[in-house]
């Protein structure tokens, strides 16, 4: 797996905030949209697009236009759905699809409860969104179930991991034969004895929609 992590003052400056345990609901959920929009510039470096002509007012130009079938989008629900809209906001025309994925908080397996997503994936793009990469096992499990279905290239975006967490994405997916990035904003220390990352910056989906007990 290639990592990028992040590296701009803006991207700093904001995770910094976000990570403050006095940033209140409403500031964290704008400075996690803010985040994602960063970082989808660089996670789309590799995007599908084609050659095309375009007519200017003035003369025809060489141009690109994104390739079908467009990107899909999968946020993990539920602190993924609040990347979604900073993620649209750079790829308006992409697709959605939706897995709802709870980690176990005593085994830390995660278990999918929910998915709407395109039964077939064959050549599809897939861009994966969740705030949290810790233990990793929900995001493998995420990759693993897009990557079952046909998807042949994979690009996770999250605001912060842990080495922990990359290392098992790596050993998981050491089989796969399709490239998988990851970007996020910040690579943490490593995860304490709850499974959570250290400094990181909490529940992320509680900060984002409060405690779901
Ligand atoms: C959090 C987070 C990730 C997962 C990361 O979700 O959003 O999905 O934990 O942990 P892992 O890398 O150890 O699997 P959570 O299970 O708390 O659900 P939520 O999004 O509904 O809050
Ligand atoms: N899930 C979170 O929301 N935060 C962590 O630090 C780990 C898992």
């Amino acid at each position: 797996m290639q990592v990028h992590v992040a590296d701009h003052p803006l991207i700093s400056h904001k995770l910094t905030l976000l990570r403050d345990e006095t940033t209140d609901s409403p500031t964290f959920r704008r400075l996690a949209d803010e985040l994602v929009t960063l970082l989808a510039y660089e996670a789309t470096r590799d995007v599908r697009v084609h050659g095309v002509d375009v007519q200017t007012p003035v003369a025809l130009a060489r141009g690109v236009r994104l390739t079908d079938p467009r990107p899909l989008v999968v946020p993990i629900l539920r602190a993924g759905l609040g990347m979604l809209e900073g993620m649209q906001r750079l790829l308006p025309t992409a697709e959605v699809g939706f897995l709802g994925m709870v980690r176990n908080e005593e085994t830390f397996e995660a278990v999918t409860y929910a998915e709407r997503l395109p039964d077939d994936l064959t050549g599809r793009q897939c861009y994966v969104l969740d705030p949290m990469l810790a233990t990793g096992g929900s995001l493998a499990a995420a990759i693993a179930f897009l990557v079952q279905r046909g998807a042949d290239h994979i690009t996770a975006i999250t605001l912060l991991a842990a080495p922990e967490g990359v290392a098992r994405i790596e050993a998981d997916l050491a089989h796969l034969d399709i490239p998988v990035t990851l970007v996020t904003a910040g690579l943490d220390e490593r995860l304490d004895e709850h499974g959570y990352i250290v400094p990181g910056l909490g529940d992320a989906g509680d900060r984002l929609y409060g405690v779901a007990g």
